[in-house]
This record gives structure tokens, C-alpha cells and sequence, in this order.
């Protein structure tokens, strides 16, 4: 049985948002063209060598009924929670928050100027685990694998399997796969993503070609159903991450910093936030 390629059915570019105290960021979606690809809520790129774009920082705020993900390309971010936990993002560093039912929590650089570039992923939690007690992987950079692909390409493994590596990110409840991959000129990958996963790519620096469809950088492609994401490098090499999940299929309500399943729901994120009992069992 032979191979089927993914196709692109979609390609959509970001957009300018400001968020947090000042922070100058690039939503990928939600947007008008793309609002969720299950169980993906949202994907911010924030990079900026200006540090007018990224002092002020995400001070103090909630999240509920989902997970964060960072990951540093470049810079560093200090995170502190409402119990004192603190963790430093490094250079080539993920965290994995799975904000369950509640976190408040800072996010700010530790650096005064010079370039911060990363991401950051929202990934739904099902109704069955929204109210989870919450859970931080905080992943130092060496714990990352970097493996080369059939192809030539060189693959950081975050989460999921690649290349014979399996990423340090353990027990996500969507069994996602959160890849960093640099094409250089004349390389290609081969990734299987498992059947009905949702699966898309962000190319973040260069150029990069699905199929017939070439993405400069900014341009983030949606796969459709197959076997198999076949990535090829444009002239001059690219970067990408690429992105896979078992969708959830449940009604989403979202509003601000929490996601469940119904407004009642939400409703009582916000009161319990302010009675100061969102992380209580
Ligand atoms: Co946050």
C-alpha cells in the first residue's frame, strides 16, 4: 500500500495583535480566515529585536480549561505562578502548561534588549479533563532531540515521535507532535502523522514547499487528511514548525483566557477568579 501526501488546503498569514501589557505579536489564528483547528485554539509568533515590542511582558492573568505552549527560538522569559512556582524559557527551551482548572500566572523577559523570538500554542483540554489539577513540563534545550530525517532535513523533537526520537513533552492528553525543522537548500522530510490528527506547519524563516504549494515566511499551511507531510526546501533553505493533534470535537466556548464547553461555564471561570478559587478542586 503505497503513501498518500497530506495535501494543503489551506494557507493563511498572520496578523498584527497587541497583547498582555504592550507586546507586540503575530496571531497565526484565531483570525477571520481560520478560527481553531482542533484541538489548536491559537498560535501567537512574537519576535522583535526592539524591546520597546516586549518590556512590559504578560503580567499577572488567568488561564483556564486548556494548555499553554511556549517555545524560544531566541531570548529568554521568566514565568511565576499564583504559588510561587518559578521557571526560566531559554533559548531553544519549551514549556507545556496545562493550565487545567486554573493558573495565574506571570510571563516576563529576562532581558533588557536584543532579539526574543518565539511562540505561543493554545491546545484544548476534552470536558473530562478541563478541571484537572495543573501541570507544568518546563523543558530545558538539551532535553530536545535533534534528529536528521530521511531527506536531509534536521528535526528538534518537542513532542511526539520523529526520526526514530521521541520529544521530552510526555502524557498530553491530544497525543500531539510539535516539531522545529530546518530545511537546508536541497534537503526534504517525509513526517506520518497518524490518521485524522489535525496537522499544519508555520514557516518562521525562509521558504519551504508542500506539494506544489511553496510558503514564504509568515505563511502557515492547514493539511488535509492522508498519510504522510512531505516538506521540501525552497532555494535558500527554510525553517518551520510543524504541528499535529487529535482533534476533540466538543463545543468550544472561549473568552479572553479560558475555554470550556459552555458560556455557563465560563460564567463561572470569571466568578471563580474573582473569589480567588479558580485552581480550587
Ligand atoms: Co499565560
Amino acid at each position: 500500500m503505497s503513501e498518500s501526501d497530506r495535501p494543503v488546503v489551506k494557507v493563511v498569514r498572520g496578523k498584527a495583535v497587541t497583547e498582555g501589557a504592550g507586546v507586540r505579536l503575530t496571531r497565526m489564528f484565531p483570525n477571520p480566515q481560520l478560527d481553531m483547528l482542533d484541538p489548536f485554539l491559537l498560535l501567537d509568533e512574537f519576535k522583535s529585536d526592539k524591546s520597546g515590542d516586549y518590556i512590559a511582558g504578560f503580567p499577572s492573568h488567568p488561564h483556564r480549561g486548556f494548555e499553554t505552549v511556549t517555545y524560544m527560538l531566541a531570548g529568554a522569559m521568566r514565568h511565576e505562578d499564583h504559588t510561587g512556582a518559578t521557571g526560566e524559557l531559554l533559548p531553544g527551551g519549551a514549556q507545556w502548561m496545562t493550565a487545567g482548572r486554573g493558573v495565574i500566572h506571570s510571563e516576563m523577559p529576562l532581558q533588557r534588549g536584543g532579539l526574543l523570538w518565539g511562540f505561543q500554542l493554545w491546545v484544548n483540554l476534552p470536558a473530562a479533563r478541563k478541571m484537572d489539577p495543573p501541570r507544568y513540563q518546563d523543558i530545558a534545550p538539551e532535553r530536545i532531540p535533534s534528529v536528521t530525517l530521511e531527506g536531509g532535513a534536521v528535526a528538534r523533537v518537542i513532542a511526539g515521535e520523529a526520526g526514530g526520537a521521541r520529544g521530552p513533552v510526555e502524557g498530553i492528553v491530544t497525543d500531539p507532535l510539535y516539531l522545529d525543522v530546518t530545511l537546508a537548500e536541497g534537503t526534504s522530510f517525509i513526517q506520518r502523522i497518524p490518521a485524522g490528527h489535525t496537522a499544519f506547519a508555520l514557516v518562521y524563516e525562509g521558504a519551504a514547499r508542500f506539494g506544489a504549494t511553496a510558503l514564504a515566511r509568515g505563511e502557515l499551511a492547514v493539511f488535509g487528511p492522508g498519510d504522510v507531510v512531505r516538506g521540501a526546501a525552497e532555494s535558500g533553505g527554510g525553517r518551520l514548525i510543524l504541528l499535529a493533534a487529535a482533534p476533540l470535537n466538543e463545543p468550544v466556548a472561549r473568552y479572553g483566557p479560558f475555554v470550556m464547553n459552555t458560556v455557563d461555564e465560563i460564567e463561572k471561570a470569571f466568578d471563580d477568579y474573582r473569589a480567588g478559587r479558580l485552581d480550587a478542586a
